[in-house]
């Protein structure tokens, strides 16, 4: 094991995610020989309360540039943390946020900061010589039910689907290898299937790489995921998810939602989601209302009976989630780290939402990049469940590549959270 761990060089540079748009990678350097590295991922079906992204503006990359961001990097934080103890990450992001200064990370941006404080874990962990997820918790040892976006819709593509996402959970395998390849069949069926039907132009995939059909009804494509489970054998395997995303259909003037060209009330929509999950094997729901409906996700939660996810609802803030808590709305929390903007306070939010009996669905972001760490963080919470898009595509396909390689690391040691996903340990 090393005997010095201290910070010798921190680097920011400018990369690109997944769909060609600017985003932050840092170099954390330790001792001047061990590396860590993470890339910062971005959304596109964003809270308004997540953490502040700072862009440039102007006409490099439409505006989308991020060499501020990379500029306090490397000209802000990095000589601060300089020389400081990588093993003291707590107290680095507690600086990292002190610096910054704001409610919501706006002077430095959260895509600066989060970019350190991931690459800080990725070193603390490789110079101690241990694996990213034992580094987050020595007693690591679940590996999560992928839930798989095989069909996209709403912000994440150019389809007519309101729902943005309709999710294949395979609770019904043994270990998370067999998990991935009862999803990838089904995938490959539900393409050629969805082919048959609609013609080549519908399998082109959506942002998180599932299928993107020219379809309006939420039954239609439901029909069509259960119909490639079936086709594939394995409908007592398998059990379905929604993300709906509804704070992009909500009209705040009307107070409706626009789904399947009718406008919906509250409590219709409400109906609309009872009627799904008594004709379908459905037992999560994210977002089912808009975010700022502490209320009626109560309401919802308590009615519904199934897993209810908080993700624009919660933005993985401690604030916004003890409030859920307060007001029982939603039973889980979507984690994303680049939400809340520092892996510290990202880490207490799951906490507090265990302690509470909250489930935590650990997720990547539509603009992600080739950076597997979320993989190793949803074993290292022992979180049961990780979104990480449909099984293709390399920067959805890496989480669940790295996800197979702790699942052999672990080896005996291993546990797939199967159907214990809510509350795996
Ligand atoms: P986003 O979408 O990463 O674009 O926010 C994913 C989600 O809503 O879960
Ligand atoms: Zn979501």
């Amino acid at each position: 094991m090393r005997k010095n761990f201290e910070i010798t060089a921190v680097h920011g540079r400018e990369i690109i995610d997944c769909r060609g748009y600017p985003t932050v990678q840092v170099d954390v350097w330790v001792d001047n020989a061990v590396l860590g590295r993470a890339n910062v991922a971005c959304g596109r079906s964003k809270g308004t309360h997540e953490a502040f992204e700072l862009r440039d503006g102007g006409k490099r990359y439409a505006g989308f540039g991020v060499r501020k961001a990379i500029d306090n990097v490397n000209k802000v934080i990095a000589p601060e943390v300089m020389s400081k103890d990588v093993r003291d990450r707590r107290k680095l992001d507690k600086l990292m946020i002190e610096m910054d200064g704001t409610e919501n990370k706006a002077k430095l941006g959260a895509n600066a900061i989060l970019g350190v404080s991931l690459a800080i874990a990725r070193a603390a962990a490789s110079s101690l010589g241990i694996p990213l997820y034992k580094y987050i918790n020595s007693n690591a040892y679940i590996l999560p039910v992928p839930m798989m976006n095989l069909i996209n819709g709403g912000k994440l593509t150019s389809n007519y689907l309101d729902f943005q996402e309709f999710i294949l959970m395979p609770v019904g395998a043994e270990t998370f290898s067999e998990a991935l390849r009862i999803t990838s069949e089904i995938n490959i069926v539900l393409r050629d299937i969805l082919v048959e039907k609609y013609g080549k132009l519908a399998v082109n995939v959506g942002d998180e790489g599932g299928c993107s059909p020219p379809m309006r009804e939420i039954r239609e494509a439901m029909d069509m995921l259960v119909k490639a489970v079936e086709m594939a054998g394995y409908a007592n395997k398998v059990v379905y998810a929604f993300d709906i995303a509804s704070t992009g259909l909500y009209d705040k003037r009307t107070e409706k939602y626009a789904v399947e060209g009718r406008r919906l009330s509250r409590e219709e929509l409400i109906e609309l989601y009872k009627e799904l999950v008594t004709s379908y094997p459905i037992v999560s729901i994210e977002d089912p209302l808009y975010e700022d409906d502490f209320e009626g996700f109560a309401t919802l939660t308590k009615e519904l009976g199934v897993q209810i996810v908080g993700d624009d609802l919660f933005t993985t803030n401690t604030k916004r989630l003890a409030k859920g808590i307060e007001m029982k709305a939603a039973n889980s929390l979507l984690w994303k780290v680049n939400q809340v903007g520092s892996l510290s306070e990202a880490l207490d939010a799951a906490a507090l939402a265990f302690r509470n009996g909250y489930s935590v669905v650990v997720s990547e972001r539509s603009g992600e990049t080739e950076d597997d760490t979320i993989a190793d963080l949803a074993v290292g919470l022992n979180a049961g469940q990780i979104k990480a898009g449909a099984p293709v595509r390399a920067e959805r396909t890496c989480k669940y590549n790295r996800l197979l390689q702790i699942e052999e690391e672990l080896g005996p040691v291993a546990r797939y959270a199967g159907k214990n996903f809510r509350q795996p340990f």
